[in-house]
This record gives structure tokens, sequence and C-alpha cells, in this order.
């Protein structure tokens, strides 16, 4: 994992950059500040390599002569059209019963966004430090925004390593509605019509590309599973449509898309499903 990065910013932004370089320093990774005169399209593209930067905006990643950030803002059309019915995740994390939700894969927390919009009370796991920086920021950002400020009202944010924190959950007896798994799936495993989707894949998901190993390191998130059945009444995984399972374990129910799909796991007494 990356434990050492430069962060651009220009001379207006230089305390808000000495503050994330506070905060990502306490989460284990060193941010060397470059301060220059303008943090520009052309200096971007001068400057490839993967980088942080601030500006008015905030935190950003930047890297490949993009700047790319969790961009909950734009996810609004999106929210506005969404619905209990319409959406296979609502349905799958039975969100019309408004549960208590643990997203132990937070990453952009896009589908987390949207489980809190329809209901859900979230609290949202990430263990990557600058990930889970952005998502903080993205987060903040969010509360000061009229629509997503109720959203964000119903979203914890916890950087932690999903493992321990299920593992807490259970020691202090903690139950919960619902786990939420997301976890990393190799691109090079999925079939071709998801392999060709991400090939235009999202600028915000190229983030996530580019800051989780793709190759040998990468964690697929087997573990999670049973750690969060200890705690959870109901555990939904998401996967590529043709994915194996999460562990190698036959789900109790599945809802299937065109790109993706919804594995369930109840509780023995917890089976019942709604949509
Ligand atoms: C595919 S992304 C999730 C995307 C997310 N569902 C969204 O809507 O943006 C997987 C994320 O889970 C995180 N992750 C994987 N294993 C984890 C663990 N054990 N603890 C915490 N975070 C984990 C990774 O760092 C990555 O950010």
């Amino acid at each position: 994992m990356v434990s050492e990065l430069r962060c651009y910013t220009e001379p207006a932004f230089f305390e808000k950059a000495q503050h994330y370089q506070a905060v990502l320093s306490s989460r284990g990774v060193t941010l060397q500040i470059d301060v220059i005169d303008k943090l520009n399209a052309r200096f971007l593209r001068l400057h490839p390599d993967m980088a942080l930067c601030v500006d008015a905006d905030g935190l950003w990643l930047c890297a490949l002569g993009m700047k790319m950030q969790p961009d909950w803002q734009a996810e609004i059309p999106r929210l506005k059209r969404a619905s209990l019915k319409s959406e296979m995740l609502a349905r799958a994390c039975n969100l019309a019963e408004k549960p208590q939700l643990i997203d132990a894969t937070a990453g952009l927390g896009h589908d987390s966004l949207l489980m809190a919009h329809l209901g859900a009370e979230v609290t949202l796991v990430e263990r990557h430090p600058i990930l889970f920086s952005l998502l903080e920021d993205s987060y903040q950002r969010a509360l000061q925004d009229p629509f997503l400020s109720k959203v964000a009202a119903r979203i914890h944010l916890v950087f932690s390593d999903s493992a321990d924190y299920l593992k807490a959950q259970a020691e202090a007896g903690q139950a919960v509605d619902v786990v939420y798994l997301d976890p990393m799936f190799p691109q090079r495993d999925q079939n071709q019509q998801a392999v060709k989707k991400q090939a235009q894949v999202k600028k915000q998901m190229q983030l996530l590309h580019l800051l989780l190993p793709e190759h040998g390191e990468m964690d697929l998130g087997d573990a999670l599973l049973p750690l969060a059945q200890k705690i959870a009444k109901r555990v939904v995984v998401k996967r590529p449509r043709l994915a194996v399972y999460l562990a190698g374990q036959t789900p109790d129910h599945q809802w299937t898309g065109d790109a993706c799909r919804f594995d369930a796991y109840f509780q023995q007494d917890a089976t019942k499903v709604n949509g």
C-alpha cells in the first residue's frame, strides 16, 4: 500500500493541504506538499504520476493527467431516480425495513449513499488510508449540500480493516440487520461482457483501480463472510454476474442483473425474502 505521496496545491490552499497532511500522517501516509502556481490541466498532464492535490473542491487523487474523487454530488440524479422497487440492491438488503447496515467494503461509498438515501442507517468501513480520506472529504462536503445532508446524516464512517471491526462487534455482542460486502474482484476473472464494461469504466472507478492492487496481493474478501454472518441477520454480497461465490459458499437467495448479482445469506431465523 502507498505510504508516501506528493501533494500538489496552490498558495491559497496551503493550510488546507497541511490539514490533510496531518490527517494522512495519523493514518500512516506521509505527504510531501509541493506548492505550485497553477494546479491546472496542463500541470496534471505534465505530472502523470499518482499524487494527491488540494484545491477549492477539497482533496483529489490525480494520476495520468486526471483528477478523481468519490463524487457524491454526481450521484444526486441517480439518487433522485432510485426507489425501493427499482433498485435490486434495495430488495437484496431489504431497505424497506430501514435496516441498521454495515458496508464493510466502503470504497467510493456510492452503494452506501444509495442505501442511506433509501432509508438505511449505514456504517461504512474502509481500510485504505487514502481512499478513506477521500471518502471522508466527500462526506464533509455532503453535509453542506442541501440534498445530500439528509442522506449523510444516516452515514457513519469508520477507518478500519473490516475483519477487525466485525470481530470487535461480535465480541461486544452488537448485532446488525445487514452486512453488505462488495470486495474487489480480479478483472481478469470476469466474463467478457463485464470486462468490456470495465473498459468504459467511469473516471471515479479508475480511482479504485489505481489505488488498489489488481495482481498478487489482492484480498478477495473471503474471510469477511463468516465474520459478517456472526453478527448480521442478512449478509449481502455484490458479485460480477458470473463470478464464483464468495468463500465458495452457496447463497440462500440471489438477485441477478445484467452485469452484477447480489448473493444473500440469511441467519436461520431470518429467512423471509422480500422482493
Ligand atoms: C469494490 S470496492 C467497493 C465499492 C463500493 N461498493 C462503492 O459503491 O464504491 C472494495 C473496497 O473495499 C475495501 N476493502 C476490501 N477489503 C476490506 C477490508 N477487509 N476492510 C475494509 N475495507 C476493505 C477496498 O479497500 C475497496 O475500497
